[in-house]
C-alpha cells in the first residue's frame, strides 16, 4: 500500500503544505506573506494571523494538486520547531486536529533537520543522485549557520556553528542598512550579479575552530556606508551593484573557508548545502567551483526547496514513519533547540 504523508510547515513567514507519496514529492504549495515587507522584518503576530488564514486553503490546494483524497493520507508531519512560537502553534494545532479527525499518526519534524533532507527531495523518475552518507552539510538559513556531519536520514551532529548572527541575518541586516526591503538576501543576490565583487573590502572574522561570526561584518558594513555617505549622499544608489557583489562575496568566503577546513579535518568529500541562503547563486557557483578544485561531490537542493517548504517536512516525516517514530498529541512546539 502507498505511504502518503501530508507535510505542514509554518515556522516563520511561509505557510506550506505538501504531499509525499512513497518518498517522492507529489505536490508542494507555499503561501508567502508579503505583509512583512513594509516592516523590515517578520512581525510574529502578523505571521501567526496570516498562517491562520492560509493554512486551510494551502492544505486543500496541496491535496487537490496531488490528485488524492484526505482519506488516502497515512500520516501528518508538522514542523515542531525551531521557529516563531505563534506561527508554529498554527501548523502544530492543525496537524493535531487532522491526525485526530482521521485517526492517523502524527509526526513531529525538526525544521533544521528538514532543510538537510531537502537534498533528497525528488519527483518520481527524477534520477538525480542523492548525497551518500556520511556527508557534510553547510546549513545556512535566516536563523542558523552551521556545519554538520549527516550520518543517516535521521541523525546528524553539529561540528561548527555561528556564535552570533546567521548568514541569512547578515544578508538581511546589511540589506536593511542599504535601505532594501525584507528579506534582503534575494535582492543582494540579484544586484550582485551585475557588480564587481572585488570593488570593496569588508572585514572577515577571526574565529577559532569551525565556528562562524557575522556580527563584525554587519558593523563594519554599517560604518563603511556611513563614511561613504558623508562624502557622497548618493553613494549607495551609485554603487549598489558593486556593494552587493562585494558584500555577498565576503559572506561566501567566510562560509566556504570553514567548510574547506571541516572537509580536511573529517576527510569527508561529500558536501551539501541547505537552508534559505543556499538559494544564493553566488554561493552555489562558488561551491561548485571549490568542489571541482578539491574533488568534492557537491549536492545542492533544487532552488524551490532551498527556502522554507513543506515537502522537506513531509519527506522527513516519511523517514520517521518508516521507523514508526511518532509524536504524542500532548507534544508542544519549541521556539529554540539544538539538533
Ligand atoms: O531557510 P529560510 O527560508 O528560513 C529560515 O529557516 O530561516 O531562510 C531564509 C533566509 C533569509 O535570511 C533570506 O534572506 C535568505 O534565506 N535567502 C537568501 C537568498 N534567498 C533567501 N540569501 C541570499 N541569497 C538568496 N538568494
Ligand atoms: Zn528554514
Amino acid at each position: 500500500m502507498d505511504i502518503i504523508i501530508l507535510g505542514i510547515e509554518s515556522s516563520c513567514d511561509d505557510t506550506s503544505a505538501a504531499i509525499i507519496r512513497n518518498g517522492f514529492v507529489v505536490s508542494n504549495k507555499v503561501a508567502n506573506q508579503d505583509i512583512h515587507k513594509e516592516y523590515g522584518g517578520v512581525v510574529p503576530e502578523l505571521a501567526s494571523r496570516a498562517h491562520q488564514q492560509n493554512i486551510i486553503p494551502v492544505v486543500e490546494s496541496a491535496i487537490k494538486s496531488a490528485n488524492i483524497n484526505k482519506e488516502d493520507i497515512s500520516a501528518v508531519a508538522f514542523t515542531r520547531g525551531p521557529g516563531l512560537m505563534g506561527a508554529l502553534l498554527v501548523g502544530t494545532s492543525f496537524a493535531k486536529g487532522f491526525s485526530l479527525a482521521r485517526n492517523i499518526p502524527l509526526i513531529d519534524v525538526n525544521h533544521l533537520h528538514a532543510h538537510i533532507i531537502s537534498l533528497f527531495l525528488r519527483q518520481q523518475n527524477d534520477m538525480q543522485p542523492s548525497p551518500p552518507f556520511p556527508f557534510l552539510c553547510l546549513l545556512v538559513s535566516g536563523g542558523h549557520s552551521q556545519i554538520m556531519i549527516i550520518s543517516n536520514h535521521l541523525e546528524s551532529k553539529i561540528i561548527g556553528r555561528t556564535i552570533d548572527d546567521a548568514a541569512g541575518e547578515a544578508f538581511d541586516k546589511c540589506a536593511k542598512v542599504m535601505g532594501l526591503p525584507y528579506p534582503g538576501g534575494p535582492l543582494i543576490d540579484n544586484y550582485a550579479k551585475d557588480g564587481n565583487s572585488k570593488a570593496f573590502q569588508f572585514s572577515k572574522p577571526n574565529i577559532p575552530k569551525l565556528d562562524y561570526s557575522f556580527s563584525g561584518l554587519k558593523t563594519s558594513f554599517l560604518y563603511f556606508l556611513r563614511d561613504k555617505i558623508k562624502e557622497d549622499p548618493d553613494f549607495i544608489e551609485k554603487n549598489k551593484f558593486d556593494i552587493c557583489a562585494s558584500l555577498q562575496q565576503t559572506i561566501i568566503d567566510i562560509l566556504l573557508e570553514k567548510l574547506i577546513i571541516a572537509s580536511k579535518q573529517t576527510g569527508i568529500m561529500n558536501i551539501g548545502i541547505a537552508g534559505g541562503v543556499s538559494a544564493n547563486s553566488g554561493l552555489r557557483n562558488n561551491l561548485i567551483e571549490t568542489g571541482k578544485r578539491l574533488k568534492w561531490n557537491v549536492f545542492i537542493p533544487e532552488f524551490k526547496y532551498s527556502t522554507d517548504n513543506a515537502a522537506m517536512i513531509g519527506l522527513t516525516g516519511y523517514y520517521k514513519y518508516l521507523k514508526k517514530d511518532f509524536a504524542k498529541h500532548s507534544d508542544t512546539p519549541f521556539a529554540r533547540i539544538k539538533i
